[in-house]
């Protein structure tokens, strides 16, 4: 760790990489880096536009490096006391998220995980056994705009704990915890620490289980799918009662009415909610399948928890995934 400004290396500059660029940029606490790939020319030239009724509108907020790898941000000569990963959670993209991250990743950095999903951490710890590893749920809403241009809109939150590597002192995990945590807050992010990030993130996937698996099958809006069957209630009670006793068997915490609770919520939104996973799917990108239905399938068959609805869930959205990688042969 540097005793000046720690040097921050973005991957990934989305709508939510955007609002947590513009977080740290505005915490004045470190030198923001960015590698970005299609708005690479934007940031560079313009830097970065956030829209934000929390955080105001800020135009032109500057990096101190933008590059288009991350060879090319190691190449710089700049040290990452913090590698912060908000692209898209792909476990079975090639290269693998920790091939991509290796050149910057050095003794002591500390890679902080902004992305959707359970099972992301494992990886990382493998591939970086002496590396900390922060894992955070992001609450927001935001949407890209145009290149280089993002907007933050609702609440923002931010839960982020330490998912501890069995190489390092829990002494030094928090510590470099501690210095990004003071680093958001002072950039205006509502930050809770959480000491058991784990069973946080796995009951944040119950909804997108559920919610993001029926969207994306039917491509309908929950409600419009809610209302088609008596037995669409049905089946997302049985997806998400199937996380839950996943995630219990795993030894995690999931709060009691959590099911009713999800459902409520989501039953409550007049118009009901299309998803991130039906947004991806219609724009002919990858989903984020496999941290979102392929680990909670996998841990279920793994510790002998039935989780059958999330087999057929899985099933049907590798297939949906697969046909928008392969649109000739996807022909009927
Ligand atoms: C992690 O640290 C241990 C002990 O210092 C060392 O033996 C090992 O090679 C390191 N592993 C990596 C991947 O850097």
């Amino acid at each position: 760790m540097t005793t000046t400004r720690p040097n921050v290396l973005l991957f990934g500059v989305g709508s939510i990489g955007s609002v947590y660029a513009a977080i740290l940029i505005l915490s004045k606490r470190c030198s923001v880096h960015v590698v970005a790939r299609s708005n690479y020319d934007a940031l560079q030239k313009q830097g970065l536009t956030l829209r934000s009724s929390k955080f105001g509108d800020h135009e032109g907020l500057r990096f101190d490096g933008v590059y288009r790898t991350c060879e090319e941000a190691a190449n710089s000569g700049t040290r990452f006391d913090y590698v912060v990963c908000s692209n898209k959670a792909l476990l079975d993209a090639k290269p693998s998220l920790s091939d991509i991250l290796q050149p910057v990743v050095t003794d002591g950095t500390a890679i902080v995980l902004l992305q959707n999903g359970v099972g992301v951490e494992e990886p990382l710890h493998e591939a970086f056994p002496n590396n900390t590893v922060l894992s955070a749920c992001v609450w927001t809403g935001a949407k890209v705009l145009g290149p280089g241009e993002a907007e933050q809109f609702n609440r923002e939150g931010l839960t982020i704990g330490v998912d501890h590597a069995e190489a390092l002192s829990a002494e030094q995990e928090q510590k470099q915890l501690d210095v990004f945590v003071e680093m958001s807050r002072a950039g205006g992010s509502d930050v809770t620490v959480c000491d058991d990030i784990q069973s946080e993130r796995w009951v944040k996937v119950i909804w997108n289980a559920c919610w993001n698996a029926v969207t994306t099958a039917t491509q309908l809006r929950t409600n419009r799918f809610l209302e088609a069957s008596p037995q669409a209630m049905m089946l997302s009670r049985a997806i998400m009662g199937e996380v839950v006793d996943v995630a219990r068997a795993k030894g995690l915490t999931v709060p009691d009415g959590s099911v009713d609770k999800l459902i409520e919520q989501c039953t409550s939104v007049k118009d009901g909610l299309p998803s991130s996973m039906l947004d991806d799917y219609v724009a002919g990108r990858p989903t984020e399948v496999e941290v979102i239905l392929g680990t909670p399938l996998r841990e279920g068959l793994r510790l002998g928890v039935p989780v059958p609805s999330l087999i057929a869930m899985y099933s049907i959205i590798k297939a949906l995934d697969w046909k928008n990688a392969h649109p000739e042969e996807a022909k009927i």
